[in-house]
């Protein structure tokens, strides 16, 4: 766990891009053998956005970081670093965040990818946060970004049916006010669990699949979710039931009613959007905390603690002041 000392960072503003074509549990019940209530009842999900042919990582990604800029008031000129999170990029190489560098003009940026799994952006805005607070930049555009159509197996029931398409951002920037900052991060993994979610090649298959050992993943993060934020929160000198606001990763609404009883804490204090997006893996976070900003959740002064947990097995947290 670090506690972030140096120049005191903040959100500057948020943006997200949902793809216009809606995919409902129903729209499964006519090609799997799956159903509406199965799909709800275990998952908390009733529908996703699934994006179209033309458009790309690197289009959901551009939309959602032009809203953030927007948000911010600030331009892409001002910008010193561009992150995209995902699992889906355009391609291998060259990274993603370079072609939506290009696409804004942020003509003074640089430009890398993060792969975390569903912990992407959150790995992303913690080495930005820490380039901003020892002074390397000023202002950067983190992206979460996710084009699953490519990956998924439509006949697999137990992994087509849970993941969307969709694009988040935030501005993070050099706060003015001491009190408004980031103030601990924390990133873990498990690499002994790699092989939980996976998207690889695979005899038989044009291109790679992702593959996931649902109750597995179930199994690791129940297990481990809890105790990895209750001590972090120790570490950072708060208790859960302290916590103002929890920003979530969204990946199945059992799984977050069972942390907020383990950690003892108010379900109330946070916002659930998996029944509209499915899990959009990276762009999760980041479409969450764009719809937590925007719905006016967090008040000047409350307490914020950001989780997410995904392929790897990877885990972070980080908490902010408001
Ligand atoms: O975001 C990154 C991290 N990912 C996650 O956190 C996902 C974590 N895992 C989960 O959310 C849940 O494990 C799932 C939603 C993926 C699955 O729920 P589950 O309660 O763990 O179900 P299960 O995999 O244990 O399967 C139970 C049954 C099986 O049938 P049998 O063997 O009991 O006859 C599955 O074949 O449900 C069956 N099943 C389905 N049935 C209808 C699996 N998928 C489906 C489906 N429709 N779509």
């Amino acid at each position: 766990m670090t506690m972030i000392n140096g120049y005191p960072v903040k959100i500057a503003g948020t943006g997200k891009y949902i793809p216009e074509k809606i995919m409902t549990n129903f729209d499964f019940e006519k090609f799997l053998d799956t159903s509406n209530e199965w799909i709800e009842s275990r998952t908390g999900i009733k529908k996703r956005h699934i994006a179209s042919k033309e458009e790309r990582c690197s289009d959901l990604a551009f939309k959602a970081g032009a809203a953030a800029l927007e948000d911010a008031g600030i331009s892409a000129g001002e910008l010193d670093l561009i992150v995209v999170a995902t699992d889906t990029p355009d391609t291998y190489c060259p990274c993603t965040a370079a072609k939506v560098q290009g696409m804004l003009g942020a003509e003074k940026a640089g430009a890398y990818d993060v792969i975390a799994g569903c912990t992407g952006s959150l790995t992303a805005m913690l080495t930005a946060i820490g380039g901003i607070s020892s002074g390397v930049w000023n202002n950067v555009l983190v992206i979460g970004s996710e084009d699953f159509a490519e990956v998924l197996d439509w006949n697999d029931r137990s992994t087509c049916i849970l993941f969307g398409d969709g694009a988040g951002a935030c501005v993070l920037s050099r706060s003015d006010d001491e009190n408004v900052r980031f103030i601990s991060g924390e990133l873990l993994a498990d690499g002994k669990k790699y092989d939980l979610i996976t998207i690889d090649k695979e005899d038989g298959r044009d291109s790679p699949v992702l593959r996931m050992k649902g109750s597995e993943v179930f199994r690791f993060v129940n297990t481990h979710l809890p105790a990895f934020l209750k001590d972090f929160c120790d570490k950072s000198g708060i208790i859960p039931a302290d916590v103002d606001f929890w920003v979530l990763h969204q990946a199945n609404t059992r799984i977050i009613d069972g942390l907020f009883k383990r950690l003892g804490a108010s379900s109330e204090r946070t916002l659930t959007n998996l029944e509209n997006y499915g899990n959009t893996s990276a762009a999760s976070l980041m479409i969450t905390l764009d719809e937590t900003m925007k719905a006016g959740r967090i008040k000047s002064g409350d307490k914020v603690v950001f989780t997410a947990f995904g392929a790897g097995m990877t885990l972070g947290a980080l908490l902010y002041a408001a």
